[in-house]
């Protein structure tokens, strides 16, 4: 059978019989498995492939040999280039939420923002072809929210989280907060593509997104004329909100709202992890985690 497949390359080498082999990992909307291929011709072809690329292979699934878990694998016999009359919407994750409903979730976060600079700055970012983007995008290339919508669903999401935690914890400005949740990761729209794969742009490798979003944040700031200091404690909580240094952040928080929009985002991308769909087994191990989860 022709499937139309993301094929992401591991390892290409030679076999002790004198042959060669490619391995790596096909996937699909619904899920993962390994793969292998020994024909030369298919072999040479992936041999140069730095990214995830789409393909339609055929073969049969077999086991894994010198594995100690039961794995399945699939020996690529049939490799060929995705032509424009197949059928490819296997291929892109769509994640397992309503966006309209998120959308009148920020349309509702937006309005409770009291601050008008604040709310308008909002307003203006989140409109016309931009906002369209944001909605489609997702929030990672495989770490969390990896599905198209992602983005607008993590950012609602742990703007509900972060103003939850702004009502509790007290005395701080929450319609700082909110409006940092919203815009902590808008830079994601230009570093990663909403495409097949969800490669990231070079854009994005050269910048990030936590600069972009701050880059994108001032440049609509400064055309309002949004007070500095203002200005200024909303980029700390962008610059800040993977919390330290050593975890991407060019800023350590320094403030509270910073902290509330850091641990927001944080526990949101936690969550996300335990929303996995093709889980074989209770216990998996997570690579942003580092670790084995229990899903149940
Ligand atoms: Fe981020
Ligand atoms: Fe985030």
């Amino acid at each position: 059978m022709c499937q139309a497949v993301l094929l992401r390359l591991q390892k290409v080498g030679n076999s002790s019989n004198g042959g060669v082999f490619a391995r790596g990992t096909v996937e699909d909307n619904s899920g993962k498995i390994q793969f292998i291929a020994f024909e030369r011709d298919i072999v040479n072809r992936l041999r140069d492939l730095d990214a995830a690329k789409a393909f339609v292979i055929s073969g049969p699934v077999d086991i894994v040999k010198y594995s100690s878990s039961l794995a399945l694998q699939v020996v690529i016999q049939k490799l060929d280039n995705i032509m424009p009359e197949d059928d490819i919407s296997n291929l892109v994750p769509v994640g397992e939420f309503d966006a309209e409903v998120y959308k009148n979730k920020m349309e509702t976060m937006i309005g409770s923002v009291k601050t008008l600079t604040l709310r308008t700055l909002l307003k203006k970012i989140f409109s016309g072809k931009f906002y369209d983007e944001f909605c489609k995008n997702p929030a990672g290339m495989k770490l969390h929210h990896a599905y198209l919508g992602g983005l607008l669903q993590h950012s609602v999401d742990v703007a509900e989280l972060a103003s939850a935690m702004a009502d509790t914890i007290g005395r701080v400005d929450k319609d700082l907060i909110v409006t940092g949740a919203l815009l902590h990761d808008i830079g994601k729209v230009r570093e990663i593509s909403s495409g097949m794969g969800f490669p990231y742009t070079t854009e994005g490798r050269l910048l990030g997104h936590i600069t972009m979003s701050v880059l994108m944040v001032r440049e609509a700031a400064v055309e309002l004329k949004l007070p500095l200091t203002s200005l200024q404690q909303l980029e700390h909580i962008i610059l800040s909100h993977h919390g330290d240094q050593e975890k991407g952040s060019p800023m350590a928080c320094a403030t509270k709202e910073a902290f509330i929009v850091h641990y927001a985002d944080e526990m949101n991308a936690i969550m996300n992890q335990f929303d996995v769909k093709d889980n074989k087994s209770p216990w998996e191990f997570n690579t942003m985690m580092k670790r084995y989860l229990l899903l149940k």
